[in-house]
């Protein structure tokens, strides 16, 4: 048996998702690292990101009550980390990081192209936690590059190369070891059905 040791309550849940959420309103667009980020409901659907209310992106979202939230292959580790250490405020990060803003569909804020896949969002809730604000939004769209569309039509999301963010460390998201069902379903024989 695992001996176990008890600490008190902090925010030890990993892997976790980081994300690149971005942000506009009437003169400006900015970038950010998020971690604290979710999928909260799936119909409809909706995500979750906390945010703290010092940082530059926090008074335009709840202006706009819009964000993008882009999830960003391993390649870009180094950009990810840079949007979650500098600010809007003194850095146009966009330009900092090369990265290709592309206009939203159903929202302002844009949709960074490097990335292979975008959920633009419209802000339904606001709840003040403590330290972060929780947002809770509306996935109005999702942008999804061409070439990770197979001849089906299926998204091949394991040709995205992404990455994950574990206790501060940044993490390559390689290697599939199996699909959601598999372990009920048979080695041969009909098949079970999901
Ligand atoms: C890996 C990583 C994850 C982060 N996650 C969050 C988060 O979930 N919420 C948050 O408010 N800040 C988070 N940050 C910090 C912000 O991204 C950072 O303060 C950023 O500079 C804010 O940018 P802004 O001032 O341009 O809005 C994270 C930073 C890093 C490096």
């Amino acid at each position: 048996m695992d001996k176990k040791i008890t600490w008190q309550g902090a925010t030890q849940l990993a892997p976790l998702p980081v994300v690149l959420v971005t942000t506009a309103d009437a003169v400006r667009q900015n970038v950010f690292t998020v971690a604290w980020t979710g999928i909260v409901c799936s119909t409809p659907p909706m995500l979750s990101i906390s945010v703290r209310k010092e940082r530059f992106s926090h008074p335009m979202i709840c202006e706009s009550r819009e964000v993008t939230v882009n999830i960003p292959p391993a390649s870009l580790a180094e950009e990810v980390d840079r949007c979650g250490v500098l600010s809007g405020r003194e850095y146009n990060k966009f330009t900092l990081c090369h990265f290709t803003p592309i206009p939203g569909e159903t929202v302002k804020s844009p949709v960074i192209s490097e990335c292979p896949v975008s959920l633009e969002c419209k802000v339904s809730h606001i709840l003040e936690l403590g330290s972060h604000d929780l947002f809770i939004a509306h996935i109005t769209a999702v942008r999804v590059s061409e070439r990770l569309i197979d001849e089906k039509g299926r998204l091949q999301l394991e040709s995205a190369d992404l990455l994950a963010y574990a206790h501060g460390h940044y993490h390559r998201v390689a290697d599939a070891i199996g699909h959601f069902g598999f372990s009920v379903r048979k080695k041969a024989g009909p098949k079970v059905r999901s």
